[in-house]
């Protein structure tokens, strides 16, 4: 038997004013896109804004419905939004944040499992980690330079045996 050890690499700031300007300004309009959630029925809004590596920057926000299975998480609309307007452009990172409407944010929001896997997609698709940025209405923002270390053991392009 052999133990396998997973190596995670998280990087916690104080706020975002420890951040580098590129990460700062992409954290800024996660926020404006939480703003802009359509949110009423969890009054959670939830942002995201990816940068692709050709300066673009494209947001993304929850969006609910009032049969709550079909709405869709912040970092979806914007994976997807990527996808559809920029397909062959490499994303190089995306900054994720909340507010509620009921409670303070304090600590970072990190992407559900499903965005998790949505966001290896792209970084596997083309072949290109995605740093992630992540926090909530203020204090401590948590980086990760891939999903990788959020998703280890990912279902991939290649267990369907399918080479994209
Ligand atoms: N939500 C996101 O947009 N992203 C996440 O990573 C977690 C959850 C949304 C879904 C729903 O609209 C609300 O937050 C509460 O779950």
């Amino acid at each position: 038997m052999q133990k396998i050890t997973l190596q995670s690499i998280f990087d916690e700031y104080n706020n975002l004013g420890e951040l580098n300007e590129e990460d700062q300004l992409l954290m800024l309009q996660a926020q404006a896109a939480a703003n802009d959630a359509y949110a009423p029925y969890s009054r959670f809004n939830v942002g995201a804004a990816v940068l692709l590596e050709n300066g673009v920057v494209l947001k993304g926000n929850n969006q609910e419905n009032a049969s709550y299975p079909i709405g869709l998480c912040a970092e979806r609309v914007a994976i997807f939004a990527t996808g559809a307007n920029y397909p062959g452009i490499k994303i190089k990172a995306i900054a994720i944040t909340a507010f509620s409407r009921q409670f303070d944010i304090h600590k970072p929001i990190t992407p559900c499992g499903a965005c998790r896997q949505a966001i290896a997609e792209y970084e596997n698709r083309h072949q290109s980690k995605i740093k992630i940025i992540m926090m909530g209405e203020h204090g401590k923002v948590l980086v990760t330079d891939t999903i990788a270390n959020f998703l280890p053991y990912q279902f991939k392009a290649d267990d369907l045996q399918v080479k994209i």
